[in-house]
């Protein structure tokens, strides 16, 4: 744990803090110095002294165990003056796996008070649609003018609650986790399926779409429409990403030591700044405008129901790529896929 005034010096630090940072006395010591290997760490610290706060972001550290922190910071008060507190956990304090497993049980628990919220909410909708439809029957009898002004409010109303009654349906669908339909699949097949799906987007995105897929993968056992809907989410995020013309292109393996069939995902769009890394498969985390922040959080549910694994690469201005891993069933598709455009 660390403490920091609000020019950004360190006022207080614990052994672990200390072991983590190269140098010595960190009374005084700015926390540029104290960070300055870590470009996130300076990021994240910068904006918690701006006021944005984080909640275990995980981020890259060379000195930690895993080499990887999560990271936590929150306001401080300082005898009036305002200060920092920045918590600092090794990511292997959690274990990957045990941390993976953590995210998707916080999205079950939300989903499913997703679940709850969204069914209170709709009943008393109905309730309400129902005395509005009531409403403009009586407003039928009214004289012109006041009728009109009525009948022009009842429609706000109307198109607010039939806005509200289509976020309460996202909330129902994304807490209805589906059971998997397991079989023998060919994960070239999915790809190639998204791929046709998406293909009129991409040319309005002016995005070249390649396949570089491997000869005589072995099948997986798969849900395939799940998988189709995982990979699709990432194709439109890559689009998305991709600003006036670029590449995605989807390259599959196997990797025979493992037995994991994998799939890279990769576009030359505007990549992830390292700060938002460590959140995009947070369930409602969106960069975007208009995104509902759902896209990963269900790509990386579908992964794991399949006892596979996601993981992102990427660097700003270059590009991102999603390697998404696959255990296989065993046998061959005697799918011959090579290299296409
Ligand atoms: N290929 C990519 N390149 C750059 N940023 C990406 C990429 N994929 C995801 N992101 C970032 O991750 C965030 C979360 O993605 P996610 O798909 O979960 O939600 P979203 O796309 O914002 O909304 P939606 O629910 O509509 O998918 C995005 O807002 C974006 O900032
Ligand atoms: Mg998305």
């Amino acid at each position: 744990m660390l403490a920091l005034s609000g020019e950004g010096n360190v006022v207080a630090a614990n052994q672990y803090a200390c072991d983590l940072t190269s140098v010595e006395d960190r009374r005084v010591v700015p926390f540029e110095v104290l960070f300055e290997k870590s470009e996130e760490m300076l990021s994240l610290v910068r904006r918690g002294l701006e006021g944005t706060y984080v909640v275990d972001a995980e981020i890259p550290f060379e000195s930690a165990d895993s080499g990887h922190l999560v990271v936590s910071t929150s306001a401080l008060d300082l005898d009036g003056n305002s200060g920092l507190v920045v918590v600092l956990r090794d990511r292997s304090d959690l274990g990957r796996s045990e941390g993976d497993v953590y995210q998707v049980e916080k999205m079950n628990a939300l989903g499913r008070l997703a679940a709850t919220v969204a069914h209170e909410v709709r009943n008393p909708l109905g309730a309400v649609t129902i005395q509005l439809q009531l409403m403009a029957e009586d407003i039928e009898q009214l004289e012109p003018e006041l009728r009109t002004s009525l009948q022009r409010r009842l429609s706000v109303a109307n198109t607010e609650i039939k806005r509200l009654d289509g976020i309460v349906g996202n909330f129902l669908r994304f807490s209805r986790s589906p059971q998997l339909e397991l079989a023998p699949l060919g994960l070239n097949d999915v790809v190639r399926r998204v791929f046709d799906l998406v293909a009129p987007e991409a040319r309005e995105y002016g995005v070249r779409l390649k396949l570089e897929l491997a000869d005589e993968l072995p099948l997986i056992e798969g849900d395939e429409s799940q998988l189709g809907q995982a990979l699709l989410n990432l194709t439109v995020n890559a689009f998305h990403a991709i600003e006036g013309g670029g590449t995605v292109r989807a390259a599959t393996s196997f990797d025979r030591p493992s037995g994991m069939v994998r799939l890279a995902l990769k576009d030359d769009g505007r990549g992830i700044d390292p700060v938002d890394l460590s959140r995009i498969f947070e369930l409602y985390y969106t960069t975007k405008a208009e995104g509902t922040g759902l896209g990963l959080s269900i790509a990386q549910r579908v992964i794991y129901e399949h006892g596979g694994s996601i993981d992102v690469q990427s660097e700003p201005g270059v590009g991102s790529t999603f390697a998404i891993s696959l255990p296989r069933s065993g046998g061959t598709s005697g799918d011959p896929g090579g290299v296409s455009e």
